[in-house]
């Protein structure tokens, strides 16, 4: 309720409390409240990932992320359209690989003419000035789902790591401008640094999901890209213990050392202490990732009219500026947008 610059009714009371201090007196309007407003969101805080599916001309919804498609290339470019259009600095591409082109070794990343190089080249021609972000990790491309190479059932990190420096140079050749490992193997980033430069690369960006947890959240992201029914197991091996946060610092801090531009946590809500423990420690370009499962959390329940849905997500993504984030990836970038040009 908005309390009027009025003078005091005549029968109102006399003050019974004898308050000096008076907080409330700083959000008496919406001008003063602007006045004092710590944290805002703009459109240059938000990344926004979109998913990339062979074919022409077609848009699939994700069904557990109301709101969200999975996009042939063509496609694609529109949104990226969009996106220059609602001033997003970066997008972010996902592919969903048919099924047929997956298999034990996740081959298909280093193929320079995936979907996602495909996307590269066509969305960087069109708009050269947007951002590009590109994913590095195996599972859209492994028959078993799992971010790395398997043999008698464990991850193998040295020889993943060989094949995902592959992935980020075929990325790189078709013009990604940020290279995002994801995969949580150890040493990805010094090793994927040292290909990029002694290939040329050297102005293509290390953005590294340094901080990853082993997350229930991921749940609509592997429907979207199809990995959901045949992951086997889990990722608890590589991806951290979610009671863990010193952890967190340790890996931040090696990624650093290995040459990350930015660091990033993972998921985004349940983890807002850890974005605000590595920023205080690091002061670096700190993002955090709004995932599926906490869009489809948002979306689900707006989609019942059991929260206010645009408030919801504005509140979220504030959360994280508030915590000391200084960039977000979330399936919700062109509406906070749009909401945001509104607001002018
Ligand atoms: C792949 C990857 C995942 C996400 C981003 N990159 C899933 C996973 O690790 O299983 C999740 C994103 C989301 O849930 O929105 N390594």
């Amino acid at each position: 309720i908005e309390m009027r610059d009025a003078p005091r009714p005549k029968t109102a009371l006399a003050p019974s409390l004898d308050l000096v201090v008076r907080p409330r007196r700083n959000r008496k309007s919406e001008w003063a409240r602007r006045l004092v407003r710590e944290n805002v969101l703009t459109a240059d805080d938000l990344i926004w990932p979109l998913f990339v599916v062979d074919g022409h001309n077609k848009r699939t919804p994700v069904a557990s992320m109301p709101g969200v498609d999975r996009l042939t290339v063509d496609q694609a470019v529109r949104d990226a359209e969009r996106a220059m259009k609602l001033n997003i600095p970066c997008i972010a591409l996902f592919p969903y690989t048919e099924p047929s082109l997956r298999d034990e070794f996740g081959s298909e990343a280093t193929n320079a003419d995936n979907l996602v190089c495909q996307s590269v080249r066509a969305i960087k021609k069109e708009f050269p000035n947007l951002g590009v972000l590109c994913d590095v990790a195996l599972d859209p491309f492994t028959s078993h789902g799992h971010d790395g190479l398997i043999e008698d059932g464990k991850i193998l990190n040295d020889e993943t790591v060989a094949v995902l420096v592959r992935q980020a140079l075929v990325q790189a050749e078709a013009g990604c401008d940020i290279i995002a490992p994801s995969d949580m193997m150890d040493g990805r980033v010094g090793a994927i640094r040292e290909g990029l430069d002694a290939a040329g690369f050297l102005d293509v960006q290390i953005m590294s999901y340094a901080a990853k947890y082993a997350s229930a959240f991921y749940g609509p992201f592997r429907d979207a890209i199809g990995s959901a029914k045949t992951l086997t197991g889990d990722k608890r091996t590589y991806q951290m213990d979610s009671a863990n946060s010193d952890e967190a610092l340790r890996e931040v801090e090696l990624d650093i050392a290995e040459g990350a531009d930015m660091v990033m946590v993972k998921p985004g809500m349940p983890y807002l202490d850890i974005v605000r423990r590595v920023k205080d420690t690091f002061a670096m370009p700190t993002f955090v990732y709004q995932v599926s499962g906490e869009y489809a959390m948002i979306a689900a329940a707006s989609g019942n009219g059991w929260i206010d849905g645009e408030r919801a997500m504005m509140e979220s993504l504030l959360g994280f500026k508030r915590a000391g984030a200084d960039g977000i990836l979330t399936y919700f970038a062109p509406q906070a947008a749009e909401k945001l040009k509104q607001q002018g």
